[in-house]
């Protein structure tokens, strides 16, 4: 039977089927064990008040970059996956943005409070083009492409996702890192009057990450700025995300207002809160486990099964070819 996403509801049934068992609960305990969390803080506050999801917004920003939903006009690329892609709805209903709230149903609640434009993204560090770019001079919008990729959660579920983007690579090389730079950290936007979730230590805000500079020119990685063939909706990271393939899905970073590139490795958000569960690599590998559950399998949102479908795992997700070599003589269990 063919899943259908229809309202909150939903996703409020697929979060009651995972709580008891599922790896949010885990996460959001082991916070708490380690003193993020106060009793009842995040789940016990939540507001009791809904917002309408956004509106069909005008396709063109004030700013000049596509608006959350306006139609893109990408080419589609050979790097796209065979499987079926996950329901939109399910996609943009069942989130992770803790800015905006620990539940899957809270960034579509709660994210069109994010102001999108106008928006820039300030480069910094070891760089030779430092500067506040417009989001229009960074990303070329003539230039964009579909991607469809697998995106793996480290929570062990999955969705499937035509990405659209540019390769990260070559919006590096336009920003010129110096020879000294061999990291780069990625941003999200902080407001804490448009994002209540930050006014809770559930994470250090702001929302970092970072890859290797080798591996931020990998051909895989993406800055994205839509998925669908429409620009992001504020819940999934509009208007400009990061999107790399084989790791787990926190080390993409949402609504990136921030890059910076580092001589050393720099922090990231879920590191930095609990190092021994969410490795700097964080690559996708069902051969380590997370301390506490099986990364082997992986349950598919949205798939044919309903929300009991599982598929096997696959080492880096499946981009072993592109992405092996970077990690050659790597312990894989030492460097999680
Ligand atoms: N970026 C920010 N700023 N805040 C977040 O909470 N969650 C991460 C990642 N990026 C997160 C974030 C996690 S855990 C995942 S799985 C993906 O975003 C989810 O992306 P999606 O909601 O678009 O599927």
């Amino acid at each position: 039977m063919e899943l259908k996403f229809r309202r909150n509801a939903d996703y409020q049934s697929l979060r009651d089927e995972m709580t008891p068992e599922g790896t949010f609960m885990n996460r959001r305990s082991v916070l708490t064990a380690a003193g993020f969390l106060g009793a009842g803080s995040i789940l016990g506050a939540l507001p009791a008040c809904s917002e309408p999801q956004q509106t069909p917004a005008a396709p063109k920003t004030a700013a000049g970059h596509a608006a959350p939903g306006a139609a893109l006009t990408a080419k589609k690329s050979a790097f796209a996956v065979s499987d079926t892609s996950t329901v939109e709805e399910a996609f943009n209903g069942y989130c992770n943005f803790y800015e905006f709230g620990t539940s899957k149903d809270d960034p579509p609640r709660y994210a069109s409070r994010m102001t999108t434009s106008p928006w820039q993204v300030t480069v910094e560090g070891e760089t030779d083009a430092p500067g506040a770019y417009a989001l229009k001079d960074l990303i070329d919008y003539s230039k964009l492409e579909e991607r469809v990729y697998r995106h793996r959660c480290v929570e062990a579920w999955s969705m499937v996702i035509p990405w659209v983007g540019v390769p990260m690579k070559d919006v590096i090389a336009k920003l010129k890192p110096k020879a000294t730079a061999k990291f780069v950290q990625f941003e999200t936007y902080l407001n804490a009057k448009e994002m209540f979730g930050v006014n809770r230590p559930v994470l250090q805000w702001p929302y970092v990450e970072a890859l290797r500079l080798d591996e931020a020119m990998n051909e895989l990685p993406l800055f994205a700025v839509g998925a669908y063939g429409k620009a992001l909706q504020k819940q999934n990271g509009a208007p400009l995300r990061t999107v790399i393939p084989w790791k787990y899905g926190f080390k993409a970073t949402k609504s990136v207002v921030k890059i910076r590139f580092t001589a050393t490795q720099p922090g990231t958000a879920w590191n930095k809160a609990a190092a021994s569960e969410y490795g700097f690599y964080s690559n996708v590998n069902p051969n380590v486990s997370h301390p506490r559950w099986s990364q082997a399998s992986e349950r598919v949102i949205g798939g044919k099964g309903g929300f009991n479908e599982r598929r096997n795992t696959d080492m880096y997700n499946g981009y072993e070819k592109q992405v092996g070599a970077l990690y050659a003589g790597m312990d894989l269990k030492k460097n999680y």
